[in-house]
Protein backbone atom coordinates (compact mmCIF):
# COMPACT_ATOMS: atom_id res chain seq x y z
CA UNK A 1 0.00 0.00 0.00
CA UNK A 2 1.36 3.63 -0.71
CA UNK A 3 1.69 5.56 2.12
CA UNK A 4 3.20 8.80 0.47
CA UNK A 5 2.60 10.75 -2.68
CA UNK A 6 5.40 13.47 -3.36
CA UNK A 7 5.16 16.02 -5.82
CA UNK A 8 7.24 19.10 -6.63
CA UNK A 9 7.10 21.87 -9.59
CA UNK A 10 4.26 20.46 -11.08
CA UNK A 11 1.26 23.09 -12.48
CA UNK A 12 0.47 24.58 -9.22
CA UNK A 13 1.60 21.24 -7.12
CA UNK A 14 4.75 23.63 -6.07
CA UNK A 15 5.28 21.23 -3.40
CA UNK A 16 3.27 18.56 -1.70
CA UNK A 17 3.62 15.55 0.21
CA UNK A 18 0.42 13.92 0.87
CA UNK A 19 -0.37 10.44 3.10
CA UNK A 20 -1.96 8.15 1.97
CA UNK A 21 -4.28 5.25 3.68
CA UNK A 22 -6.67 2.53 1.87
CA UNK A 23 -9.18 4.65 1.07
CA UNK A 24 -8.15 8.24 0.04
CA UNK A 25 -10.75 11.07 -1.18
CA UNK A 26 -9.22 14.14 -3.03
CA UNK A 27 -11.66 17.23 -2.85
CA UNK A 28 -11.35 21.01 -3.34
CA UNK A 29 -12.65 24.05 -5.01
CA UNK A 30 -12.07 24.38 -8.66
CA UNK A 31 -9.26 24.68 -9.73
CA UNK A 32 -7.68 23.88 -5.96
CA UNK A 33 -5.42 21.40 -7.89
CA UNK A 34 -7.32 17.70 -7.97
CA UNK A 35 -6.91 16.94 -11.39
CA UNK A 36 -3.20 18.43 -11.17
CA UNK A 37 -2.77 15.67 -8.36
CA UNK A 38 -4.28 12.96 -10.43
CA UNK A 39 -2.65 13.50 -13.23
CA UNK A 40 0.63 13.37 -11.54
CA UNK A 41 -0.27 10.09 -10.53
CA UNK A 42 -0.55 9.13 -13.62
CA UNK A 43 2.90 10.56 -14.63
CA UNK A 44 4.61 8.35 -11.89
CA UNK A 45 2.30 5.17 -13.40
CA UNK A 46 3.82 6.04 -16.98
CA UNK A 47 7.42 5.58 -15.36
CA UNK A 48 7.22 2.00 -15.25
CA UNK A 49 5.80 2.16 -19.08
CA UNK A 50 9.06 3.75 -19.98
CA UNK A 51 6.86 6.68 -21.38
CA UNK A 52 6.79 9.59 -18.68
CA UNK A 53 9.26 12.12 -20.49
CA UNK A 54 7.09 11.63 -23.72
CA UNK A 55 3.56 11.62 -21.43
CA UNK A 56 5.34 15.30 -20.04
CA UNK A 57 6.49 16.38 -23.84
CA UNK A 58 2.09 15.33 -24.53
CA UNK A 59 1.14 17.98 -22.17
CA UNK A 60 2.74 20.52 -23.77
CA UNK A 61 6.52 20.44 -22.88
CA UNK A 62 8.25 20.95 -19.62
CA UNK A 63 7.54 24.45 -20.42
CA UNK A 64 3.69 24.05 -19.29
CA UNK A 65 4.12 21.82 -16.81
CA UNK A 66 6.21 23.54 -15.17
CA UNK A 67 5.40 25.23 -11.72
CA UNK A 68 4.69 28.75 -13.20
CA UNK A 69 5.48 30.74 -9.93
CA UNK A 70 8.10 31.44 -8.03
CA UNK A 71 11.26 29.47 -6.64
CA UNK A 72 10.33 30.64 -3.51
CA UNK A 73 7.38 32.53 -2.24
CA UNK A 74 8.29 35.02 0.23
CA UNK A 75 6.25 36.17 2.70
CA UNK A 76 6.36 39.77 1.62
CA UNK A 77 5.23 38.50 -1.63
CA UNK A 78 2.00 37.00 -0.05
CA UNK A 79 1.39 40.17 1.96
CA UNK A 80 1.53 42.38 -1.20
CA UNK A 81 4.55 44.23 0.08
CA UNK A 82 6.82 43.24 -3.12
CA UNK A 83 5.64 42.12 -6.75
CA UNK A 84 5.95 38.27 -7.44
CA UNK A 85 9.00 38.19 -8.79
CA UNK A 86 11.62 35.37 -10.50
CA UNK A 87 14.97 36.09 -9.31
CA UNK A 88 17.93 34.55 -10.01
CA UNK A 89 17.29 30.80 -9.84
CA UNK A 90 19.29 29.30 -6.97
CA UNK A 91 18.22 25.75 -8.31
CA UNK A 92 17.97 24.16 -12.04
CA UNK A 93 14.55 23.31 -12.87
CA UNK A 94 13.31 20.43 -11.67
CA UNK A 95 10.07 18.60 -11.84
CA UNK A 96 9.88 15.50 -9.01
CA UNK A 97 7.56 12.94 -8.88
CA UNK A 98 7.49 10.52 -6.34
CA UNK A 99 5.79 7.47 -3.74
CA UNK A 100 6.46 5.39 -1.09
CA UNK A 101 5.00 2.78 0.43
CA UNK A 102 5.88 0.53 3.53
CA UNK A 103 8.59 -0.44 2.64
CA UNK A 104 9.98 0.56 -0.37
CA UNK A 105 9.79 3.83 -2.33
CA UNK A 106 11.12 5.41 -5.42
CA UNK A 107 11.33 9.26 -7.28
CA UNK A 108 12.11 11.05 -10.39
CA UNK A 109 13.68 14.37 -11.37
CA UNK A 110 13.05 15.81 -14.46
CA UNK A 111 14.92 18.97 -16.24
CA UNK A 112 15.72 20.87 -18.94
CA UNK A 113 18.73 19.58 -21.55
CA UNK A 114 22.19 21.20 -21.12
CA UNK A 115 22.14 22.73 -24.61
CA UNK A 116 23.23 20.69 -27.36
CA UNK A 117 22.37 20.96 -30.55
CA UNK A 118 19.49 18.24 -31.07
CA UNK A 119 15.87 19.19 -32.57
CA UNK A 120 14.92 17.34 -29.19
CA UNK A 121 16.15 19.89 -27.51
CA UNK A 122 13.08 21.10 -25.74
CA UNK A 123 12.14 17.60 -23.98
CA UNK A 124 12.05 16.73 -20.61
CA UNK A 125 15.20 14.91 -19.48
CA UNK A 126 15.20 11.95 -16.87
CA UNK A 127 18.00 13.94 -14.07
CA UNK A 128 17.40 11.16 -11.67
CA UNK A 129 15.83 8.29 -10.16
CA UNK A 130 16.02 6.34 -6.80
CA UNK A 131 14.67 3.09 -5.40
CA UNK A 132 15.33 2.74 -1.83
CA UNK A 133 14.20 -0.04 0.42
CA UNK A 134 12.27 1.80 3.36
CA UNK A 135 9.33 4.25 3.98
CA UNK A 136 10.94 6.89 2.98
CA UNK A 137 14.87 7.83 1.24
CA UNK A 138 18.00 8.02 2.85
CA UNK A 139 21.93 7.98 2.57
CA UNK A 140 21.86 4.46 3.89
CA UNK A 141 18.88 2.67 2.16
CA UNK A 142 19.29 3.41 -1.40
CA UNK A 143 19.12 0.23 -3.78
CA UNK A 144 19.36 1.36 -6.87
CA UNK A 145 20.56 5.29 -8.08
CA UNK A 146 20.57 7.08 -11.99
CA UNK A 147 22.20 10.61 -11.86
CA UNK A 148 22.50 11.38 -15.41
CA UNK A 149 23.32 8.22 -17.99
CA UNK A 150 24.91 6.36 -15.11
CA UNK A 151 22.90 4.13 -13.05
CA UNK A 152 24.27 1.86 -9.94
CA UNK A 153 23.38 -0.29 -7.85
CA UNK A 154 23.86 -1.45 -4.28
CA UNK A 155 26.09 -4.42 -3.97
CA UNK A 156 26.90 -5.29 -0.54
CA UNK A 157 29.07 -2.77 1.22
CA UNK A 158 29.93 -0.99 -2.30
CA UNK A 159 28.18 -0.01 -5.39
CA UNK A 160 28.18 -1.63 -9.13
CA UNK A 161 27.64 0.29 -11.66
CA UNK A 162 25.06 -0.81 -14.19
CA UNK A 163 25.19 1.09 -17.10
CA UNK A 164 27.03 3.99 -18.09
CA UNK A 165 25.00 5.46 -21.08
CA UNK A 166 21.24 5.51 -20.45
CA UNK A 167 19.47 7.80 -22.48
CA UNK A 168 18.14 10.65 -21.07
CA UNK A 169 14.13 9.97 -21.83
CA UNK A 170 14.54 6.34 -20.51
CA UNK A 171 13.47 5.34 -17.05
CA UNK A 172 15.34 2.80 -15.18
CA UNK A 173 12.39 1.26 -15.35
CA UNK A 174 12.80 0.69 -19.10
CA UNK A 175 16.20 -2.19 -20.39
CA UNK A 176 17.16 -2.29 -17.05
CA UNK A 177 14.31 -3.84 -15.61
CA UNK A 178 16.06 -7.68 -16.05
CA UNK A 179 15.36 -10.26 -13.36
CA UNK A 180 18.95 -11.35 -12.93
CA UNK A 181 21.03 -8.19 -13.18
CA UNK A 182 17.68 -6.10 -11.39
CA UNK A 183 15.29 -7.47 -9.81
CA UNK A 184 14.33 -5.04 -7.32
CA UNK A 185 13.65 -2.55 -10.83
CA UNK A 186 11.70 -5.53 -12.13
CA UNK A 187 9.88 -6.25 -8.93
CA UNK A 188 9.16 -2.33 -8.43
CA UNK A 189 8.13 -1.80 -12.30
CA UNK A 190 5.68 -4.43 -12.46
CA UNK A 191 4.09 -3.40 -9.10
CA UNK A 192 3.33 0.26 -10.48
CA UNK A 193 1.98 -1.22 -14.16
CA UNK A 194 -0.36 -2.71 -12.18
CA UNK A 195 -1.95 0.09 -10.80
CA UNK A 196 -5.50 0.85 -12.34
CA UNK A 197 -6.99 4.33 -13.62
CA UNK A 198 -10.52 4.56 -14.23
CA UNK A 199 -11.08 8.15 -15.69
CA UNK A 200 -14.84 8.77 -17.21
CA UNK A 201 -16.04 5.87 -18.73
CA UNK A 202 -18.21 6.85 -22.03
CA UNK A 203 -21.55 6.48 -22.10
CA UNK A 204 -23.28 8.08 -25.23
CA UNK A 205 -24.99 6.42 -27.40
CA UNK A 206 -22.14 5.24 -29.57
CA UNK A 207 -20.24 4.62 -26.39
CA UNK A 208 -18.31 0.95 -26.88
CA UNK A 209 -20.26 -0.41 -23.56
CA UNK A 210 -23.18 -0.61 -25.28
CA UNK A 211 -22.20 -3.16 -28.13
CA UNK A 212 -21.80 -7.20 -27.81
CA UNK A 213 -18.52 -8.03 -26.90
CA UNK A 214 -16.20 -10.91 -27.68
CA UNK A 215 -16.51 -13.76 -25.14
CA UNK A 216 -13.35 -13.68 -23.62
CA UNK A 217 -12.82 -14.08 -20.01
CA UNK A 218 -11.88 -10.64 -18.92
CA UNK A 219 -11.20 -10.32 -14.80
CA UNK A 220 -10.13 -6.74 -16.11
CA UNK A 221 -12.57 -4.21 -17.57
CA UNK A 222 -10.80 -2.32 -20.22
CA UNK A 223 -10.76 1.72 -20.30
CA UNK A 224 -13.11 2.25 -22.76
CA UNK A 225 -15.77 -0.19 -20.91
CA UNK A 226 -15.79 -2.21 -23.96
CA UNK A 227 -15.95 -5.19 -22.44
CA UNK A 228 -18.68 -4.60 -19.97
CA UNK A 229 -20.42 -7.38 -20.85
CA UNK A 230 -17.03 -10.34 -20.57
CA UNK A 231 -15.77 -8.57 -17.24
CA UNK A 232 -19.59 -9.11 -15.51
CA UNK A 233 -19.73 -12.72 -16.78
CA UNK A 234 -16.22 -13.34 -15.37
CA UNK A 235 -17.26 -11.74 -12.03
CA UNK A 236 -20.11 -13.71 -12.41
CA UNK A 237 -17.91 -17.15 -12.85
CA UNK A 238 -14.52 -16.56 -11.28
CA UNK A 239 -15.13 -13.62 -8.58
CA UNK A 240 -17.56 -11.82 -5.93
CA UNK A 241 -21.30 -13.00 -7.61
CA UNK A 242 -23.05 -12.53 -4.42
CA UNK A 243 -20.75 -9.36 -4.25
CA UNK A 244 -21.75 -8.15 -7.20
CA UNK A 245 -25.24 -8.77 -7.07
CA UNK A 246 -25.46 -7.30 -3.70
CA UNK A 247 -24.15 -3.85 -5.16
CA UNK A 248 -26.05 -3.61 -8.20
CA UNK A 249 -29.81 -4.66 -5.82
CA UNK A 250 -28.48 -1.84 -3.11
CA UNK A 251 -28.16 0.86 -6.75
CA UNK A 252 -30.99 -0.77 -8.50
CA UNK A 253 -33.80 -1.85 -6.26
CA UNK A 254 -35.07 -5.29 -8.30
CA UNK A 255 -33.09 -5.05 -10.97
CA UNK A 256 -30.90 -7.91 -12.84
CA UNK A 257 -28.29 -8.13 -15.18
CA UNK A 258 -28.61 -10.56 -17.99
CA UNK A 259 -25.45 -11.32 -19.98
CA UNK A 260 -26.57 -13.02 -23.09
CA UNK A 261 -24.04 -15.38 -25.13
CA UNK A 262 -24.08 -16.29 -28.77
CA UNK A 263 -21.95 -16.91 -31.76
CA UNK A 264 -19.00 -16.47 -29.75
CA UNK A 265 -20.05 -13.02 -28.52
CA UNK A 266 -21.72 -11.02 -25.10
CA UNK A 267 -24.25 -8.70 -24.48
CA UNK A 268 -25.48 -7.47 -21.58
CA UNK A 269 -29.39 -6.97 -20.54
CA UNK A 270 -30.93 -5.20 -17.62
CA UNK A 271 -34.10 -6.16 -15.90
CA UNK A 272 -35.91 -3.69 -14.23
CA UNK A 273 -38.95 -4.31 -12.19
CA UNK A 274 -42.20 -3.42 -14.07
CA UNK A 275 -40.93 -3.89 -17.64
CA UNK A 276 -42.00 -6.83 -19.61
CA UNK A 277 -38.71 -7.18 -21.81
CA UNK A 278 -34.88 -6.52 -20.26
CA UNK A 279 -33.23 -3.65 -21.70
CA UNK A 280 -30.55 -3.91 -23.83
CA UNK A 281 -27.19 -2.07 -23.58
CA UNK A 282 -27.79 0.31 -26.25
CA UNK A 283 -31.63 1.12 -24.69
CA UNK A 284 -29.72 1.67 -20.73
CA UNK A 285 -29.76 6.14 -19.38
CA UNK A 286 -26.16 7.45 -19.46
CA UNK A 287 -25.81 7.30 -15.33
CA UNK A 288 -27.33 3.21 -15.34
CA UNK A 289 -24.69 2.49 -17.72
CA UNK A 290 -22.09 4.24 -16.03
CA UNK A 291 -22.95 2.83 -13.10
CA UNK A 292 -22.65 -0.21 -14.31
CA UNK A 293 -19.59 -0.17 -15.60
CA UNK A 294 -18.30 1.13 -12.33
CA UNK A 295 -19.26 -2.17 -10.72
CA UNK A 296 -17.79 -4.31 -12.76
CA UNK A 297 -14.61 -2.03 -12.30
CA UNK A 298 -14.41 -2.32 -8.41
CA UNK A 299 -15.90 -5.58 -8.80
CA UNK A 300 -12.67 -7.35 -10.39
CA UNK A 301 -11.33 -10.48 -9.59
CA UNK A 302 -8.22 -9.56 -10.00
CA UNK A 303 -7.56 -6.37 -7.98
CA UNK A 304 -4.63 -3.91 -8.74
CA UNK A 305 -2.75 -2.31 -5.39
CA UNK A 306 -3.92 1.15 -6.72
CA UNK A 307 -7.17 1.94 -8.43
CA UNK A 308 -7.84 5.50 -8.87
CA UNK A 309 -11.45 6.82 -9.96
CA UNK A 310 -11.85 10.40 -11.41
CA UNK A 311 -15.23 11.83 -10.44
CA UNK A 312 -16.76 8.55 -10.53
CA UNK A 313 -20.27 10.62 -10.04
CA UNK A 314 -20.31 11.96 -13.61
CA UNK A 315 -23.74 12.06 -14.79
CA UNK A 316 -24.91 9.89 -12.14
CA UNK A 317 -28.16 11.58 -9.51
CA UNK A 318 -27.23 12.38 -6.19
CA UNK A 319 -29.58 9.58 -5.08
CA UNK A 320 -27.33 7.19 -6.62
CA UNK A 321 -24.24 8.73 -4.51
CA UNK A 322 -24.81 6.68 -1.44
CA UNK A 323 -24.27 3.77 -3.03
CA UNK A 324 -21.56 3.86 -4.92
CA UNK A 325 -20.15 5.25 -1.86
CA UNK A 326 -20.95 1.80 -0.42
CA UNK A 327 -19.59 0.33 -3.73
CA UNK A 328 -15.93 2.09 -3.29
CA UNK A 329 -15.82 1.03 0.38
CA UNK A 330 -16.03 -2.62 -0.31
CA UNK A 331 -13.49 -1.96 -3.12
CA UNK A 332 -11.08 -0.74 -0.80
CA UNK A 333 -11.05 -3.82 1.25
CA UNK A 334 -9.54 -5.22 -2.10
CA UNK A 335 -7.49 -2.09 -3.55
CA UNK A 336 -5.69 0.62 -2.19
CA UNK A 337 -8.30 3.40 -3.56
CA UNK A 338 -8.14 7.07 -4.57
CA UNK A 339 -11.31 9.05 -5.37
CA UNK A 340 -11.39 12.43 -6.99
CA UNK A 341 -14.63 13.73 -6.22
CA UNK A 342 -16.90 16.88 -6.95
CA UNK A 343 -19.80 15.43 -5.41
CA UNK A 344 -21.00 16.13 -1.63
CA UNK A 345 -22.99 13.57 -1.10
CA UNK A 346 -20.26 11.30 -2.37
CA UNK A 347 -18.24 13.00 -0.37
CA UNK A 348 -20.30 13.37 2.32
CA UNK A 349 -21.26 9.20 2.24
CA UNK A 350 -17.17 7.88 1.85
CA UNK A 351 -16.18 10.11 4.96
CA UNK A 352 -18.57 7.81 6.92
CA UNK A 353 -16.08 5.37 7.07
CA UNK A 354 -13.52 5.48 9.29
CA UNK A 355 -10.73 4.78 7.52
CA UNK A 356 -11.22 7.69 4.70
CA UNK A 357 -8.81 10.05 4.57
CA UNK A 358 -10.05 12.73 3.03
CA UNK A 359 -7.65 15.24 1.45
CA UNK A 360 -9.32 18.49 0.99
CA UNK A 361 -6.78 21.10 -1.68
CA UNK A 362 -6.93 24.57 -1.67
CA UNK A 363 -4.71 27.18 -2.90
CA UNK A 364 -2.89 29.65 -1.09
CA UNK A 365 -0.99 32.14 -3.48
CA UNK A 366 -1.52 29.74 -6.58
CA UNK A 367 -0.28 27.15 -4.95
CA UNK A 368 -1.74 23.85 -4.16
CA UNK A 369 -1.91 22.61 -0.32
CA UNK A 370 -3.85 20.14 1.52
CA UNK A 371 -6.18 22.33 3.88
CA UNK A 372 -5.40 21.89 7.71
CA UNK A 373 -1.83 20.05 7.12
CA UNK A 374 1.02 22.22 8.21
CA UNK A 375 4.56 21.48 6.77
CA UNK A 376 5.24 19.65 10.15
CA UNK A 377 2.47 17.08 9.85
CA UNK A 378 3.53 16.22 6.27
CA UNK A 379 4.99 12.25 5.89
CA UNK A 380 8.49 12.23 6.04
CA UNK A 381 10.14 13.00 2.34
CA UNK A 382 13.69 13.43 0.96
CA UNK A 383 14.14 13.98 -2.40
CA UNK A 384 17.51 11.54 -4.50
CA UNK A 385 19.73 14.96 -5.25
CA UNK A 386 21.24 15.25 -8.67
N1 LIG B 1 2.17 25.45 -14.85
C1 LIG B 1 1.37 25.83 -13.84
N2 LIG B 1 1.88 26.45 -12.76
C2 LIG B 1 1.10 26.82 -11.74
N3 LIG B 1 -0.21 26.59 -11.68
C3 LIG B 1 -0.78 25.96 -12.72
C4 LIG B 1 -0.03 25.54 -13.85
N4 LIG B 1 -0.85 24.93 -14.73
C5 LIG B 1 -2.08 24.97 -14.16
N5 LIG B 1 -2.03 25.59 -12.95
C6 LIG B 1 -3.13 25.83 -12.04
O1 LIG B 1 -3.82 24.63 -11.81
C7 LIG B 1 -5.20 24.95 -11.73
C8 LIG B 1 -6.02 23.82 -12.28
O2 LIG B 1 -5.91 22.77 -11.40
P1 LIG B 1 -6.79 21.48 -11.60
O3 LIG B 1 -7.13 21.29 -13.02
O4 LIG B 1 -6.08 20.39 -10.91
O5 LIG B 1 -8.07 21.91 -10.77
P2 LIG B 1 -9.21 21.00 -10.22
O6 LIG B 1 -9.11 21.00 -8.75
O7 LIG B 1 -9.21 19.70 -10.93
O8 LIG B 1 -10.45 21.87 -10.65
P3 LIG B 1 -11.85 21.44 -11.25
O9 LIG B 1 -12.66 21.12 -10.06
O10 LIG B 1 -12.31 22.69 -11.91
O11 LIG B 1 -11.66 20.31 -12.19
C9 LIG B 1 -5.43 26.18 -12.54
O12 LIG B 1 -6.36 26.98 -11.90
C10 LIG B 1 -4.10 26.84 -12.59
O13 LIG B 1 -4.13 27.90 -11.67
MG1 LIG C 1 -10.40 18.81 -12.38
Amino acid sequence: MLQTLAVANYRSLHELVVPMTRLNLVTGDNGSGKSNLYRALRLLAQTARNGVASALAGEGGLASALWAGPERISRRMVMGEVPVQGTARSEPVSLRLGFSAEDFGYAIDLGLPVASASMFDRDPQIKCESLWAGPFLRAGNVLVERRGSVVRRRAGRGWEVVEEHLSSFDSVFGQLADPQRMPEVLALREYIRRWRFHDHFRSDAAAPARQPCMAIRTPVLSDDGHDLAAAWQTIIEIGDEAGLQGSLDDAFPGARVLIEGWDGRLSLKFQQPGLLRPLAASELSDGTLRYLLLIAALYTPRPPPLMVLNEPETSLHPDLLPALARLIIKASARSQLWVVSHASRLIAALQEDPACNAIRLHKEFSQTRVLGMGNLDAPAWYWPQR
